[in-house]
């Protein structure tokens, strides 16, 4: 029997690696993660040694306001700190931010990150979806989409760059939407925690429009750009004080701990790790996609995220037989099946070292090369 009769396929998610040691017998630590979308350079050597001098620091609650660190956050993002929250996550700030904006009708522009529907399905409102089209290369049509915000709409979702496609709406095209929801009366979430990925933050940033529009905000954090998925901290930026004092009202003191407001501090200063992470990501990202581009059973996309989507072109094979392929080698990649509005054969990876990239690349090209 082959491998695409095994019933029923298992489903793992980009960070589901426990599952997978259990499942293929293949240990943990010996299995490269292209599913997790995480920084391959790892906590930053300056972070690590600041921390461990630190430890001390889980004796005292942090500041309840957190202030050092949203200066720092501000700094970084160019914004005011008025205008920033942080929280346990972006997922802490993504629950709340939906769970207090009660949405009749809210739209998420997909295929993208599970999350948002999850969260949106707790509140009792309406939820639907607008697909990118694939034969766009997932660019937003504009047009399209102001056809699709009907008059009830009230909340719109997006992620920018977006998880799994990669693609990005530029600022311009952010301000339009934002002026255009403006005059309709829609809030929008902007999820940016891949924007320090692209090839030019500049470009797609939701940033500067804070200032200008109070109908939206923007959720980033510190999991995948700096390597720290386990630290647990993201933050929100809206100019919509009284927004954010309502969702201020409905967290839980301290949710960051003293480590992770802490390291946040030393992180966004680390200009070198940046700079680093940076040079690595683009110029791999680049090299990958040329690669992928001379294989003649894959479709690629134009990518602004630290992750590549390939659509599979090869008659009978599956996302799930491209995952088993790289797993079986030590490499875990993203099988897309489980995204809402990606009909098709799709596989996502996300940038790791140059090395295990060309392992990944090879992998890959036994089978659709
Ligand atoms: C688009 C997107 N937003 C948010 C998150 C969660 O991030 P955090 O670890 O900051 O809660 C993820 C994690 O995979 C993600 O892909």
């Amino acid at each position: 029997m082959s491998e695409n009769h095994r019933q029923p396929r298992p489903a793992f998610h980009g960070s589901d690696i426990e599952q997978i040691e259990k499942y293929y017998g293949i240990p943990k630590e010996t299995i490269v993660k292209f599913g997790a979308n995480v920084n391959p350079l790892g906590l930053s050597d300056s972070v690590r040694s600041s921390l461990s001098e630190h430890l001390d620091i889980i004796t005292s609650y942090p500041d309840r306001d957190y202030r050092s660190l949203r200066q720092v956050i501000a700094a970084y993002c160019g914004t005011d700190m008025e205008y920033v929250v942080t929280g346990n996550g972006s997922t802490e700030l993504i629950s709340l931010l939906i769970g207090q904006r009660k949405a009749r009708h809210a739209l998420v522009i997909g295929p993208t990150y599970s999350e948002y529907a999850r969260e949106l399905s707790l509140t009792g409102g309406r939820i639907s979806h607008y697909y990118l089209d694939e034969t766009r290369v997932f660019r937003l049509d504009m047009d399209d989409l102001k056809n699709t915000l009907t008059d009830d709409v009230d909340f719109l979702i997006l992620c920018n760059p977006n998880n799994p496609t990669s693609s990005a709406l530029t600022l311009d095209e952010l301000r339009a939407l934002a002026a255009l929801c403006r005059e309709r009366g829609i809030f929008i979430m902007i999820d940016e925690t891949y924007v320090e990925f692209a090839p030019s933050v500049e470009e797609i940033s939701g940033i500067p429009l804070v200032s200008e529009f109070d109908n939206l905000m923007i959720i980033r954090g510190v999991s995948k750009f700096f390597a720290a998925p386990g630290l647990r901290l993201g933050y929100g930026v809206t100019s919509n004080r009284q927004f954010l004092e309502e969702l201020k009202k409905h967290q839980n003191p301290w949710s960051l701990n003293s480590i992770g407001a802490f390291a946040g501090e030393l992180m966004l200063e680390d200009t070198e790790y940046i700079r680093r992470t940076r040079e690595l990501i683009l110029s791999e990202r680049s090299r990958c996609l040329d690669t992928l581009k001379s294989f003649p059973y894959v479709k690629t996309y134009p990518a602004y995220g630290n992750f590549i989507l390939l659509k599979l072109l090869k008659e009978g094979l599956t996302s799930f037989d491209v995952f088993e392929h790289a797993v079986r080698q030590g490499m875990m990649i993203r099988d897309c099946s489980s995204f809402e509005g990606l009909p098709g054969e799709y596989v996502r990876f996300c940038i790791m070292n140059p090395e295990d990239n060309t392992r990944l690349l090879r992998c890959l090209g036994e089978l659709l090369a």
